[in-house]
C-alpha cells in the first residue's frame, strides 16, 4: 500500500471494474456505482454524479488524494448532464480539497479529418457525445492539478467490451451488422489504460495526454480480430461497409509520442496483446453479463 486514498468514479464501468480491481493492491480505494455494483466490494458507494451535494459530501468524507473520473460514456442515460454537470461537480469537489483529478476523455471529440491528433489538437466534435466530452475537458482544465486522458476504443480479454458484446449478440441473433473499414482508431487494452491511470495518479504530469494502443486499425479490422479471439462463429449477417464521415469521425488516430516518453506503461497494440493470450475456453464473459 502506498498510503494514498483514491476515489474512482464509475467503478462499475467497463474501465472502472478493471481499474478498481487493480488499484486495491496499492491504494486505499473508494469507488462509485449508480445502477449496478458488479464488484460488490465494501469500498463501493452509490452516487448520482448529477447531484452536486452528494458528490461534495462523498469527496469531503473520503478526502482522496487522487480522483480518477471514469463516469461519462456514451451509454449513460441523460448523457449530457451526466458528462457535463457530473464532471463539473467532481472538478469543483477536487479543487475544494486539492485532490489530483484524472479525467477520462475520448478521441471521439475530433472530426476525424485532421489525424493524427497530438495533445495540442482542439476538439472539433461532430456529435452530441463528442460535444459533451469536449465541454467536460474545458471544465476539468480549470483545476490546476489535472490530467485529461484522451483514449480510444477500450477492449479486454477477461471480459468482452461493450461494442464486441453488442456485435456478438446481434450476429448470434441473425441481425445485420456492418463493420466500417473507413474508420481508424488506436484500440487500447483495458490493462494498459488502467495501469496508465494508476501511474499518472502518482506522477506529476499535468495536462492532456493521449493514452491508447500503438497499432492503428480500422473498425472492421479491429472488430474481426476480436470476433475471432472470442470465437464468435456466426458471420452470415456481417457486412463490411463505410461510415458516414459527416456524422461520425473517420480517422481518430492519436499521436502517442508524448505518452511513450512520459509513461513506463507499454502502449501495446492489439496484435501484441492478442498474441500474448490464447483464446479462452471457459472464462468468456460478456461486458453486460
Ligand atoms: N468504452 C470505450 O470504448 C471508450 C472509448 C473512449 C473513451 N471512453 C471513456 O472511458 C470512460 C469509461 O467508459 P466505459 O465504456 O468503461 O463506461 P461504461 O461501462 O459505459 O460505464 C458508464 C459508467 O457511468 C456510470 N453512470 C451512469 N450514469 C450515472 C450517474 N447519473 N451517476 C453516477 N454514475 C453514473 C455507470 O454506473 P452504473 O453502471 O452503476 O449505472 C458506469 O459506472 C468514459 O469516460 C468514456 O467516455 C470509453
Amino acid at each position: 500500500m502506498n498510503g494514498m486514498r483514491l476515489l474512482i468514479t464509475g467503478g462499475s464501468s467497463y474501465l472502472g471494474r478493471y481499474l478498481t480491481r487493480l488499484a486495491v493492491a496499492d491504494f486505499e480505494v473508494c469507488y462509485t456505482y449508480f445502477q449496478n455494483d458488479p464488484l460488490g466490494l465494501p469500498q463501493g458507494e452509490w452516487l448520482d454524479v448529477r447531484e452536486e451535494t452528494a458528490v461534495s459530501r462523498l469527496v469531503h468524507t473520503f478526502r482522496p488524494h487522487v480522483i480518477i473520473h471514469t463516469i461519462g460514456s456514451n451509454r449513460c442515460d441523460d448523457m449530457y448532464n451526466v458528462i457535463c454537470r457530473g464532471t463539473a461537480h467532481v472538478t469543483h469537489a477536487a479543487r475544494a480539497i486539492n485532490a489530483r483529478l484524472i479525467h477520462i476523455s475520448t478521441d471521439a471529440l475530433f472530426d476525424g479529418r485532421h489525424a493524427p491528433y497530438t495533445e495540442s489538437a482542439s476538439p472539433s466534435p461532430l456529435h452530441e457525445y463528442g460535444r459533451a466530452k469536449a465541454a467536460a475537458e474545458t471544465i476539468v482544465s480549470q483545476h490546476p492539478d489535472h490530467v485529461i486522458i484522451r483514449t480510444s476504443l477500450i477492449y479486454g480479454l477477461h471480459e468482452m467490451d461493450h461494442s464486441t458484446a453488442w456485435i456478438a449478440r446481434a450476429l448470434q441473433a441473425g441481425k445485420p451488422v456492418v463493420l466500417f473499414d473507413n474508420q481508424r482508431r488506436n484500440p487500447v487494452w483495458v490493462e494498459t489504460l488502467a495501469r496508465a491511470c494508476l501511474e499518472l495518479a502518482t506522477t506529476p504530469y499535468v495536462g492532456i495526454l493521449n493514452v491508447a494502443g500503438r497499432q492503428v486499425l480500422t473498425r472492421a479490422e479491429f472488430g474481426l480480430r476480436l470476433l475471432d479471439w472470442w470465437q464468435i462463429a456466426a458471420r452470415e449477417t456481417l457486412q463490411i461497409g463505410k461510415a458516414d464521415g459527416e456524422k461520425w469521425p473517420l480517422d481518430c488516430e492519436l499521436d502517442l509520442q508524448r505518452a511513450t516518453a512520459v509513461l513506463q506503461t507499454p502502449l501495446y497494440g492489439v496484435d501484441e496483446v492478442l498474441q500474448r493470450f490464447t483464446p479462452p475456453e471457459c472464462t468468456r464473459k460478456t461486458a453486460d453479463s
